[in-house]
């Protein structure tokens, strides 16, 4: 495995403080589980005993999607009385996959599905979504929330910027080609994967048709505070200027045309496999952190709430930047001290911080051969 390969260091921050921090992500899955729940319906599945298989991709430590997978199990439940079902999630092999089979077995205080249902069993994989999961022809669903922007290893570093969306000329082009093949790619795989007549929804980061994106819908952009206080801490000496240019988010966010061109070209992989498009349709979700800070006004509370859920999914990309030749403590201490600079910055100055949500839904079945 290479430095610049995503699954040697990519996890969501462990023991469950991602899905605690994080309940913007859970806002989102939850307001897509009535079109899971339709896609499921479309299938016209037979209540004829046979095994139902559904996954959850990138699913980090399952608390963000646990209370849709209550409802869309209940739902699959009602349906087909007499189908089990296997429920497998996948992620990377650093995931905290031990906090993931707690959320599931209630060992922790989101309240699961596990035990309610008969006949259903979760499994997991850490097995990439870049790479064959399932055998062909034996998955049901394939959904995935907030994950398919993360490609499996970065073109190059970005030299002025920490994200792709900052990167200019033929650094912008490079992600987005990789982007593209990977997407185009991931879709294939799963067209594969699925069943004749099985669904696909995806949930992904992008952006929408107002160059909107994560953190960037008209206040002060996310990535580009990132990517100023990184720098702050290069120019006083806190990292070296080899760190700052190492630090690359393993992310490509794609519009609504790089999302369905796989699925508009005939002689895609994906097309030829059977895949279809069936929704497609970008969303916004306010911050919950800046809608609260609305009506509390307290810009300390405001800054304290929402720093840790920035903190949830950027650190493991400022970790990874880091010289390994520092110890582990004083790399934590700078990783300490360049999120509480953001906290400061946000309690200094509030207005227009906020990290809303734009996702670009994806539905697609397989076309029956
Ligand atoms: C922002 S989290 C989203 C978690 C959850 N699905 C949600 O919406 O709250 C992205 C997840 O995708 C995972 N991920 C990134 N690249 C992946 C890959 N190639 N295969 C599987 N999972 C991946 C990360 O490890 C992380 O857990």
């Amino acid at each position: 495995m290479t430095a610049n390969e995503t699954a040697g260091f990519m996890a969501m921050k462990g023991a469950g403080y991602y899905s605690k921090a994080t309940t913007g992500a859970r806002d989102a899955i939850n307001l897509v589980g009535a079109s899971v729940l339709e896609a499921i319906y479309r299938m016209n599945l037979k209540d004829d005993g046979a095994t139902i298989r559904v996954a959850d991709m990138g699913c980090a430590d399952g608390g963000t999607s646990i209370a849709m997978w209550r409802e869309v199990l209940r739902g699959i439940r009602r349906l087909l009385p007499s189908r089990p079902i296997e429920i497998v999630y996948t992620d990377l092999p650093r995931n905290d996959f031990s906090q993931l089979f707690r959320t599931i077995h209630n060992q922790t205080d989101v309240a699961s599905y596990y035990g309610e249902l008969d006949e259903v069993y979760p499994f997991a994989s850490g097995t990439s979504f870049h790479q064959k999961i399932f055998p062909a022809n034996s998955l049901n669903l394939a959904f995935s929330a907030t994950a398919s922007h993360y490609i499996s290893k970065i073109p190059s570093n970005i030299s002025d910027h920490v994200h792709m969306v900052g990167a200019k000329g033929e650094e912008r082009l490079a992600y987005e080609e990789i982007g593209g093949a990977e997407w185009a790619n991931l879709l294939a795989l799963r067209a594969r994967e699925l069943v004749p007549g099985g669904r696909l929804v995806f949930l992904n980061f992008g952006i929408d048709e107002k160059g909107r994106y994560l953190g960037h819908t008209g206040g002060v952009s996310m990535f580009d505070t990132f990517d100023r206080l990184w720098k702050d801490l290069a120019r006083e000496r806190v990292i070296t200027d080899a760190e700052y240019q190492n630090t690359n988010f393993p992310q490509v966010y794609r519009t609504t045309q790089q999302f369905t061109a796989p699925l508009r070209d005939q002689n895609s992989a994906a097309y030829r496999a059977g895949l279809r498009l069936e929704q497609v349709e970008s969303r916004h979700l306010v911050c919950p952190y800046s809608r609260a800070f609305a009506e509390h006004g307290d810009a300390e509370r405001f800054a304290r709430d929402y720093i840790p859920t920035l903190r949830s999914w950027s650190e493991p990309t400022f970790a990874a930047g880091l010289s390994p030749d520092r110890p582990l403590q004083a790399r934590m201490a700078i990783l300490d001290t360049f999120f509480n600079r953001y906290q400061q910055a946000v309690a200094e100055a509030p207005e227009g911080h906020g990290m809303d949500y734009i996702h670009i839904l994806l539905v697609c079945r397989k076309e029956p051969s």
